[in-house]
């Protein structure tokens, strides 16, 4: 571990006596931009050399004695850790999904939460786009034809794939992110149908149909996974699901891997039940089911939703607004557990 704010401050000439008096938080890993160096002016961070991996164990010793938790979507922030934690106050998740934070646990100890929703939006909604017209047009595939030598000249049945324009497009979750990719479609000239628990204040700007689960799958051309992980969510897409969609239909993923049964996927997409798969998130990260990889019909990202250069920072930028705020008292701007502020 190296303190961040011992060399930050080494060259403007902050008393070291200063930094008895500073709120202390661990910063899991390096963030992109000055996100770290600003939050080092007012805390003093606990940050791990780039080589230093930050598991469940050091975890713990780490916060034994920290106000402050800024992590990432990959740290398990389970009770056994909240227990060895009794000065923790914020946690900040830099993601819009938290489900890696046992939100209930924390909002027991009066621990607050935050995750950085709405500037990933349409990073995630390009990537979503990315993936689909990547599988449907087999681009992957012609890359490795291509690279490997294996185009020896224009064929009429060369990699054909499936038009996506005028196609059905099904969003499952249509929150901010779904919105996001619905309002992409426009330009395909796309009909498009959703399914969420209730309807979407969103729907209708993006001309989108409320439907059934059930209705959306076996009509859709393309299904795109837009919910959160929670107990309702995970293995929403089963066997049951893929054999519902279409023989010609592609499912995109970059909600999160557990929302879909992936042996069940590679399943379907062995024996043909479904066209394709773009998926950006997997049930056991970084492990995939076992076949996934063999599989030419799917297009596989390294979990890269919101990894652009310019999401990327403003993600860094808000994680350390909502973690000062939150030390300072202030409600901060994206609260997951409202109940456990207490003002
Ligand atoms: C998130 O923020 O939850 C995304 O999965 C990051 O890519």
């Amino acid at each position: 571990m190296r303190i961040e704010v011992l060399k930050h401050h080494a060259g403007i000439g902050t008393p070291r006596d200063d930094l008895s008096s500073k709120l202390k938080v661990l910063v899991t890993r390096d963030l992109p931009g000055d996100a770290i160096s600003r939050l080092s002016e007012r805390c003093q961070v606990d940050l791990p050399t780039p080589d230093e991996e930050i598991g469940h164990g050091r975890m713990i010793e780490h916060l034994a004695d920290k106000q402050g938790l800024l992590c990432l979507l990959t740290d398990r922030i389970d009770a056994e850790v909240l227990d060895n934690a009794p000065l923790l106050k914020v946690i900040s998740v830099c993601a819009v999904g938290y489900n890696n934070v046992a939100v209930e646990e924390a909002t027991r100890r009066g621990i607050i939460v935050t995750n950085t929703p709405g500037v990933l939006r349409e990073t995630t909604a390009d990537l979503t786009w990315a993936l689909l017209l990547a599988a449907a047009r087999r681009i992957p595939e012609g890359d490795r034809m291509v690279r490997s030598g294996g185009f020896v000249g224009w064929s009429p049945s060369l990699l054909l794939g499936r038009d996506v324009h005028g196609k059905t497009l099904g969003i499952i979750g249509m929150g901010d992110i779904g919105a996001a990719v619905a309002r992409r479609a426009a330009g395909f000239g796309m009909r498009i149908l959703y399914h969420n628990r209730n309807p979407s204040p969103l729907a209708a700007e993006v001309g989108a149909e409320m439907a059934s689960l059930d209705h959306l799958l076996s009509n859709a051309d393309f299904v795109s996974l837009h919910v959160p992980l929670s107990q309702s969510t995970r293995h929403l897409i089963g066997k049951r699901e893929l054999d519902m969609m279409r023989p010609t239909a592609i499912l995109i993923n970059v909600s999160r891997g557990e929302v879909v049964d992936e042996a069940a996927l590679v399943d379907a997409l062995r024996n043909g039940r479904i066209a394709g798969a773009g998926l950006d998130v997997y049930e056991n990260e970084p492990k995939l089911a076992p076949g996934l990889v063999e599989l030419d019909n799917v297009v596989l990202a390294p979990h890269v939703g919101s990894a652009s250069v310019e999401t990327r920072e403003k993600m860094a930028q808000m994680a350390v607004r909502n973690l000062m705020d939150g030390l300072e008292g202030k409600k901060p701007p994206h609260l997951v557990n409202p109940q456990a502020y207490r003002g």
